[in-house]
C-alpha cells in the first residue's frame, strides 16, 4: 500500500466529484476518474540552495540538519537533548487512515506515506550578502544552545555563503552595514548568468539533479512594476530595469534552468511573469512568505469563529521582534510587504461566509510590528479578536503568544522542500485527458504552509487551514489507496443496524 522506497512509478486511482455553481444559481455535479502516479527519486541526495542563506533561518536550518546527522546530544539547563524537527509536518503530521473495530483510530505519518527524502539525504548551500561563515551566523542569530554550537564549531566554519546581490533600496537600508560579500557585476545580464552558474557548479560538485532555491533572505519592499508578462521581464532584465529586485532574479535563474523557487518572504515575488516563465521551463514555484506562527494561528481562528457562526468584527495583531528580521522590518516599505500578506490570510474565509460578510466586507484588521533588540529571537504576539455575538454581544478573545520565531519558521522551510520535490515528481491523468501531466506551475498543495498562497489561474485561492488540511490529508490517502476522508461516518449512526466501518 506504501509508495516507501519507489523502485518505478506507482500509480493510485483516484474519483473526484465537483459541485459546480452555474450561473442560475444551479449546482451540476461532474465526476472525474484520475490516476495519480509517483515517479520514484532519481538520486539518494537532494539540493537546496537558499538565498540568505547565512540568515537566522538559513543557518539555523543548516546547523540542525547537520546535528541531526551526526546524531548530536547537547546540554542545557533543561536535561540533555538530540534535534528533532517538532513543527514540521511532514515529520511529525500523520494522515488518518481509518478506526479499527473498537473505533480506535489509526494514522500514518505524512513522510511514511510519500516517498519523500529523508532530512538526512539534504546538501545544503547558499549565498548572503554577509560573507561570515555559518559558525558566525549561528553565533549572531542567537538561536542555538552554546553546547550545540560549540560541537559544530568546526564543520559550520567551512561553511561560508557565496556572494550575493543588492539592488536600489529593495531591502533596509540597516542591512546595508553588513553586506561585504557581493558579486563584482552590476549588470543584470551577468548577474543572472553568474547565479545559474553557482546552481550548476552546486549540483555539479555534490552529484545532484535536483535543486530547490528557496528565497529566505531579508524581506524586500514591493516591486513598483506589475510584472505581467515573461518577454517583457526577461528584456527589462537587458536594460538593468531598476524594479527588477534580488529575489526575481534568483527566481529567474532557477527557473531557466528549469528547478524549483519557493519564496520565503512576503515581497511580490512569485507575479504572472516569473510563473509565466516556470511554466515555460516546465518546473514550479511556490510562495509566499512562511506561515509560521501568528498567521497559522490566525487562519486557525478566523476558522474557529466564522465555523462557530460568530461574526468577527476586528483583528489587531500587534508584536515585537528583535532579529535581524525585524531589524530589516523596521523600514516602512519592508513592512508594508509583510503587513499585506499578514492580513491576505483570511480572505476566502470572508467570501465563503457571506451571511458573516455581507457584500465581502471584511473585519477591521490591523497589524504593527516593532523592532525591540532586547526581545532577540523571541516574538511577542498580541492578538485581539472581536466578534460579534446574538443580541449585540461581544466576544473578545486576546492572545498572547511568545514564541522564538526561527524555530518555528525552519520546520516550515524543511516541510517546504519536501513537499514540493515530492509533489514535481507527481503525474496525473484522467479519463479525459490520457496523456500524464505534472502539477501546474504554482504548487498550490503549498498553500498550507505559506501566508500568501501562490495558486494558478483556474484553481481557487484557499486561505482556510482546515480546508487546506483536509485537501493535504487527504491527497495522501488516496497515496495509500484510500478514497478522501468525509467524516460524514454515516454508517456507525444509524440506528439499530451494524453500518460500514467508518473511513
Ligand atoms: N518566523 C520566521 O522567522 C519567519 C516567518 C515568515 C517569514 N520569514 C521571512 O524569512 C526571511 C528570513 O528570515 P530570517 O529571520 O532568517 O532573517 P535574517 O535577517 O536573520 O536573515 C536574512 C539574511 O538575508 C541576507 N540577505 C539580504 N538580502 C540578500 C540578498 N539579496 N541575497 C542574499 N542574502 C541576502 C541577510 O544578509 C541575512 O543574512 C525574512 O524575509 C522573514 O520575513 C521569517
Amino acid at each position: 500500500m506504501s509508495t516507501q522506497s519507489l523502485t518505478q512509478p506507482h500509480t493510485h486511482k483516484y474519483i473526484e466529484t465537483q459541485s459546480l455553481v452555474e450561473p442560475d444559481g444551479s449546482i451540476s455535479i461532474n465526476t472525474k476518474t484520475y490516476d495519480i502516479i509517483v515517479h520514484p527519486k532519481k538520486n539518494p541526495k537532494l539540493g537546496v540552495m537558499l538565498v540568505g542563506l547565512g540568515g537566522s533561518n538559513g543557518s539555523t536550518l543548516v546547523a540542525s540538519l547537520l546535528a541531526h546527522k551526526k546524531r548530536l546530544t547537547w546540554n542545557n539547563k533543561n536535561g540533555a537533548h538530540q534535534v528533532n524537527f517538532l513543527g514540521s509536518i511532514s515529520q511529525y503530521g500523520s494522515v488518518h487512515i481509518g478506526y479499527d473495530a473498537k473505533n480506535t483510530p489509526h494514522s500514518k505519518l505524512f513522510k511514511d506515506i510519500g516517498d519523500m527524502y529523508n532530512v538526512d539525504d539534504l546538501v545544503i548551500g547558499g549565498w548572503d550578502i554577509c560573507g561570515d561563515n555559518l559558525y558566525e551566523a549561528c553565533k549572531k542569530a542567537k538561536v542555538l544552545d552554546y553546547d550545540l554550537l560549540r560541537q559544530l564549531e568546526q564543520e559550520l566554519t567551512q561553511i561560508v555563503p557565496l556572494p550575493s546581490v543588492v539592488r536600489s533600496n529593495f531591502i533596509s537600508a540597516n542591512q546595508l552595514p553588513t553586506a561585504n560579500n557581493l558579486m563584482k557585476e552590476t549588470d543584470l545580464d551577468e548577474i543572472i548568468p553568474n547565479i545559474m552558474e553557482d546552481i550548476q557548479n552546486f549540483k555539479k560538485q555534490h552529484n545532484l539533479d535536483r535543486v530547490i532555491v528557496m528565497w529566505t533572505a531579508s524581506t524586500e519592499r514591493y516591486s513598483e512594476k506589475e510584472w505581467y508578462d515573461m518577454d517583457n521581464l526577461i528584456n527589462c532584465a537587458r536594460f538593468n530595469d531598476p524594479e527588477i529586485s534580488p529575489s526575481m532574479l534568483f527566481a529567474m535563474s532557477t527557473l531557466f534552468l528549469s528547478e524549483i523557487f519557493l519564496n520565503g518572504s512576503p515581497q511580490n515575488t512569485i507575479c504572472n511573469a516569473i510563473v509565466e516563465l516556470a511554466r515555460k521551463n516546465k518546473t514550479f514555484v511556490g510562495g509566499s512568505d512562511y506561515r509560521s506562527g501568528q498567521t497559522r494561528l490566525k487562519a486557525v481562528l478566523v476558522d474557529y469563529l466564522a465555523l462557530s457562526g460568530v461574526k468577527p468584527l476586528s483583528i489587531v495583531s500587534y508584536n515585537h521582534l528583535g532579529n535581524n528580521d525585524g531589524k530589516n522590518l523596521s523600514d516602512e516599505p519592508q513592512f508594508r510587504s509583510k503587513e499585506i500578506t499578514k492580513k491576505n490570510v483570511i480572505d476566502d474565509v470572508v467570501l465563503d461566509n457571506p451571511q458573516l460578510f455581507e457584500n465581502g466586507k471584511k473585519p477591521d484588521h490591523c497589524v504593527v510590528i516593532k523592532y525591540v533588540p532586547s526581545a532577540g529571537d523571541t516574538k511577542k504576539a498580541m492578538d485581539e479578536y472581536s466578534s460579534q455575538l446574538m443580541l449585540d454581544g461581544r466576544n473578545t478573545l486576546a492572545i498572547y503568544n511568545v514564541c522564538e520565531d526561527t524555530l518555528l519558521a525552519v520546520p516550515v522551510m524543511l516541510d517546504l522542500i519536501l513537499f514540493s520535490e515530492f509533489f514535481s515528481r507527481i503525474m496525473v491523468s484522467s479519463t479525459d485527458d490520457p496523456d500524464p501531466k505534472p502539477f501546474d506551475t504554482c504548487l498550490s498543495y503549498l498553500s498550507y504552509f505559506f501566508k500568501s498562497p501562490a495558486v494558478n489561474n483556474n484553481e481557487p485561492l484557499i486561505n482556510s487551514f482546515y480546508k487546506q488540511r483536509l485537501g493535504l490529508e487527504n491527497l495522501f490517502r488516496i497515496l495509500v489507496d484510500l478514497p478522501p476522508c468525509t467524516h460524514v461516518n454515516l454508517g456507525g449512526r444509524i440506528k439499530g443496524t451494524m453500518g460500514l466501518a467508518p473511513l
